[in-house]
């Protein structure tokens, strides 16, 4: 059965659009595959303190030479690790702020990449001393926008750091696959943006029996 760590950005609640349609996507998986275990981390409800001099003193210190009190200082990415771990399926529902990710979200890409647990660094494999320790997991990221044309070819396309940097960071959590669904249009909250809800939502059930069937199939 899967396993999906179902992580929630918004820092709005009810009227989230990203929220409503990851929830979309988690409801969609339940009805294929009932089994499943869902990890819910809303770091827009409750944003990971940002890194400090002392939390990477502690992550690069190792393990068998880490003092009680570093090890507290690590407590809360080793239990986000934990989540990464255990699933299949990552799937982010997040807002675009300011052309990029959260706040909120950032401060846990921060929190769980991370050497020796995340990432491997050896200077022998030359240019590219990172490698990531975990494998074969697939992400989904269901994002909103305000704006519109963040699409490959679309007129702002330049202009998007969201799903950019989030694939690039989810490679170090051992992502192998993604997909993502967006609304656009959001600011202008006219035909276009309603057009895109729709074609957003009826999206979702597709991409649920796709995944759900390579994994049946695996
Ligand atoms: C602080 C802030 C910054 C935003 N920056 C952008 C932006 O750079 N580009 C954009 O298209 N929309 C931007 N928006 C609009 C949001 O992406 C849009 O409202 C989206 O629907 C928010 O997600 P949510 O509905 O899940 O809360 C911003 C909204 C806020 C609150």
């Amino acid at each position: 059965m899967t396993t999906l760590l179902h992580i929630t950005a918004s820092a709005r609640k009810g009227r989230s659009l990203s929220r409503q349609l990851s929830n979309a996507f988690i409801d969609a998986w339940m009805r294929v595959e009932p089994m499943s275990t869902i990890i819910s981390r809303d770091v827009g409800a409750n944003p990971p303190p940002i890194i400090t001099e002392e939390w990477i003193a502690a992550a690069f210190t190792p393990d068998e030479d880490q003092t009680p009190a570093q090890r507290e200082t690590l407590r809360l990415s080793d239990e986000l690790i934990d989540e990464i771990d255990q699933a299949d399926v990552i799937v982010i529902g997040t807002p675009m702020y300011n052309y990029g990710m959260p706040a909120a979200l950032k401060s846990w890409f921060d929190k769980v990449i991370r050497v020796r647990k995340t990432f491997t660094f050896d200077l022998a494999r030359g240019d590219f001393p990172l490698e990531p320790v975990m494998s074969g997991k697939k992400l989904v990221i269901l994002s909103s926008h305000g704006e519109f044309g963040f699409g490959p070819g679309g007129v702002r396309e330049k202009m998007n750091h969201l799903e950019t940097h989030i694939l690039t960071c989810a490679h170090y959590l051992g992502v192998e696959e993604s997909h993502s669904i967006s609304i656009s249009y959001q600011e202008f909250g006219d035909a276009r943006h309603e057009a895109s809800v729709a074609d957003a939502f009826a999206a979702v059930p597709a991409l649920v029996d796709q995944l759900a069937l390579a994994r049946a199939a695996a």
